[in-house]
């Protein structure tokens, strides 16, 4: 029998299956029906800024971001996952089951992460997933105060605390490498690659704008764990769009230490976890591996680098089937 085993941001993982934050991953029962059908590990629902602001009226002051935002959760959309029942589900989960829980949070007061960070980690915490989310919307504040936001708030949190710590990046990024090398060097754990977000659209009779839910993109991430993989000191997860075990097996050779997954489990039940194993499985047997680190990164861009003679050569590479593409 293979052995699917891996080690992510720290932890040791049975397999490379893990849970993607998400309803899914919600309470104490969401997260023991994933490991029951094999997940490796669960990243919890984000805890969000404002659920906490709602809970308590002298931080909602101090801070007073999105007032829109905060009357939608006093409304009740969020409220039942509060802050308090985010650290219970943590301690109750702990007793129930033996996989790694991965917090995940998003906030927007800079304070309020190393906070989070803190009190996820108190509650029994393996590990922290920073789910940073910015909108540059201002037409005066330059990419690189983006990117700066994103250390900071990594080196507040590992400050704060001595679990793993991964960043959820998001793909519109100028630089994804120069920022992941920063955030590597400042002692990011594993990067998340990719964060996902609601994506725009007009709806042409009512002349409005409205939200869709934006899909994970499956060869977005696949490019950059292939570029980044064995040339950063952190591991590498891929978040978005795998849907069968050929996926699962395209990101591991690319380079991720663990595959992130939610949308599937959505559309056709935490069962299929099973299915991604053994296809898993099966694709390792056929070939003749018996272990993930045997094959893991053997398609990315390190492993062909090797073969250059220097970056020069590699970039003349790309470009020749850039143009390839094109002539
Ligand atoms: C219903 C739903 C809720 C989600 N909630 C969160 C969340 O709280 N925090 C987060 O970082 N990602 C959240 N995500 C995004 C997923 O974690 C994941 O990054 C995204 O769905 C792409 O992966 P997929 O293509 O496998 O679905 C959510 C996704 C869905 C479908």
């Amino acid at each position: 029998m293979a052995d699917l085993t891996t080690s992510y941001m720290g932890l040791e993982l049975r397999n490379p299956i893990i849970v993607s934050s998400s309803d899914l991953t919600r309470d104490e029962e969401g997260i023991k029906r994933c490991r029951d059908n094999g997940a490796a590990a669960v990243v919890l629902k984000s805890l969000f800024e404002e659920q906490f602001q709602v809970g308590e009226d002298s931080q909602a002051q101090e801070s007073a971001i999105y007032p829109e935002a905060l009357d939608y959760l006093k409304s009740g959309a969020l409220m039942e996952y509060a802050p308090q029942q985010v650290f219970q589900t943590i301690e109750k989960a702990k007793k129930q089951v033996d996989i790694p829980l991965i917090a995940s949070i998003n906030c927007q007061t800079p304070k309020l992460w190393p906070r989070f960070a803190q009190q996820l980690e108190n509650a029994g915490a393996d590990a922290l997933e920073l789910n940073i989310y910015f909108l540059p919307l201002d037409l005066e504040t330059p990419g690189e105060n983006y990117e700066k936001s994103h250390l900071r708030i990594l080196r507040e949190v590992k400050d704060k605390v001595s679990i793993p710590v991964s960043v959820k990046l998001a793909h519109q990024f100028t630089s994804v490498p120069y920022v992941s090398q920063r955030l590597d060097r400042d002692g990011c754990d594993a990067l998340v690659l990719f964060n996902w977000f609601m994506v725009p659209d007009i709806d042409t009779e009512t002349q409005k704008t409205r939200n869709i839910k934006g899909q994970g993109i499956f060869h977005q991430c696949l490019k950059w764990v292939a570029l980044l993989s064995g040339r950063l000191g952190c591991d590498l997860s891929s978040s978005g769009g795998v849907q069968k075990a050929d996926h699962v097996v395209k990101q591991i050779l690319a380079g991720a230490s663990a595959v992130q997954v939610c949308s599937l489990f959505y559309q056709k039940g935490l069962g299929e976890i099973k299915n991604l194993l053994s296809g898993l499985e099966e694709w390792m047997k056929e070939h003749k591996y018996s272990s993930i680190q045997d094959f893991r990164g053997e398609v990315s861009f390190r492993k062909q680098q090797l073969s250059f003679k220097d970056m020069g050569q590699a970039k003349a590479y790309l470009r020749a089937q850039y143009l390839e593409s094109y002539l």
